[in-house]
């Protein structure tokens, strides 16, 4: 019967993937507005095909039922598994139980968590980094990118069509509505979605993603096949370039000022040090009021600008509990190119300026020298330092980008 859900993309290989509008948090916890695909490749060689990367459980109907479209009676040779993170191989238990012929390929470590995940030990073919697979009359060659963004994780290449098959390199957030080309989509509904994936799961790793793409460079790439979003077809350099500056941790001229209040001490301040910058000339500000706002997008907010500004209430003895939660993330990201500010408030004994602190001297980041730390209201002399650290990031960013305020 026909699928029209199943979309050929050359003579030999076709997309069997699905969209998901159901789950409302990635990995439990990154909001998906625009729902995920998960993207599968068919990959037919003649007298044999294999199957890149599954689907996560929920779709199996619909992941079955495209694989039957394009396969018609004949069996599943091979199951790729680039990527073992459960969105993509939830649903394997499942298709090895409906073909139990199928060989799985994947590394040393895909072994071990297929094993680990789904007792799966039979059946598996283990390659090495820059082994070729010959399926049919084509062949795959597989390249390890460890932790990008799992120590398992790598990618396929077929060399006759210059085909990269990269797991959830090059992916981002947001279903395939309809078309799933590069040259059929609007690549501005995608791109913020793409840097938002990027910063929350990825970006950890951008030191493995700069020598993962190093490794590829000399690959001819004609297309790229990911496992979430669009496929690109005719120009993959945008997704590969758009990776590259990311994982370069090139920053733009602006601040993301974010702070926590609960009775608005601490917004006042917000706004004093905004309206301090924007008398200095500095035009990009935004500020994030941390219990309204997504850490997921505070995450890609800060990757984006320059400046960092993060201020808070103390809050039993510590920083108030969202913004450790922000400040826990941040530490964790190992970000690079950041000019740093942050300003607290508290009643009695304080606390919140002190996990301020110790976060800044961990990080690498250059930091600010005022930072304002006000009891209860606001005096005259928190006024002032409110002012004084909105000069000193505006002097930052004039230092940073002196082209900018010529
Ligand atoms: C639940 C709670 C816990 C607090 N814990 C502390 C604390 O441990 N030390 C302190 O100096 N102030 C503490 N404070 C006081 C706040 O830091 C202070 O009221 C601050 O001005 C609140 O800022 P805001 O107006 O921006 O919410 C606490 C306040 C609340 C409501
Ligand atoms: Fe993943
Ligand atoms: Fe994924």
């Amino acid at each position: 019967m026909k699928n029209p859900l199943t979309v050929k993309i050359n003579d030999h290989l076709t997309y069997i993937g699905v969209n998901d509008r159901y789950t409302h948090l990635f990995e439990g916890m990154w909001p998906l507005p625009d729902g995920v695909s998960y993207n599968s490749y068919l990959l037919d060689g003649g007298d044999e095909v294999c199957l890149l990367d599954c689907v996560k459980i929920p779709s199996i109907d619909e992941f079955l039922s495209n694989i039957r479209a394009v396969l018609g009676d004949r069996d599943l040779d091979y199951v790729v598994v680039n990527h073992m993170e459960p969105d993509h191989t939830s649903s394997l238990p499942v298709l090895v139980e409906r073909f139990p012929n199928i060989k799985i390929i994947g590394n040393k470590k895909t072994k071990e968590f297929l094993n680990n995940y789904y007792d799966l030990t039979e059946n598996i073919i283990v390659v090495k980094d820059g082994e070729e697979v010959k399926i049919g009359n084509t062949s795959l060659t597989f390249y390890t990118t460890p932790m990008v963004h799992w120590p398992e994780s790598m990618v396929a290449y077929e060399k006759s069509e210059g085909i990269l098959f990269s797991q959830d390199a090059f992916g981002g957030y947001g279903t395939l509505d309809g078309p799933i080309f590069d040259d059929e989509i609007n690549f501005d509904f995608y791109k913020d979605e793409i840097i938002r994936y990027y910063t929350n799961i990825v970006g950890k790793y951008s030191v493995q993603v700069v020598r993962a793409l190093d490794k590829l460079k000399d690959l001819d790439i004609k297309m790229i096949c990911p496992d979430h979003g669009m496929v690109w077809r005719k120009n993959p350099s945008v997704i590969v370039d758009l990776y590259a500056k990311l994982s370069k941790q090139e920053t733009e001229n602006g601040v993301l000022l974010v702070y926590g209040s609960m009775y608005g001490h601490t917004e006042k301040m917000a706004e004093m040090i905004a309206r301090s910058m924007a008398d200095e000339g500095i035009s990009n500000i935004r500020i994030r009021n941390i219990s309204e706002y997504p850490l997921s997008n505070l995450i890609a907010e800060a990757w984006r600008y320059r400046g960092i500004i993060l201020g808070c209430p103390t809050y039993n003895v510590g920083l108030f509990p969202p913004m450790h939660h922000l400040v826990w993330d941040l530490g964790k990201q190992k970000m690079k190119n950041h000019t740093f500010g942050y300003f607290s408030s508290y009643s009695w004994g304080g606390g919140a300026e002190k996990e301020f602190a110790a976060f800044a001297e961990k990080s690498k980041w250059e930091i600010l020298e005022t930072k304002p730390n006000v009891k209860g209201a606001l005096k005259e002399e928190d006024i002032e330092d409110c002012i004084q650290l909105g000069k000193e990031m505006a002097a930052a960013l004039k230092e940073h980008y002196p082209e900018e305020y010529k």
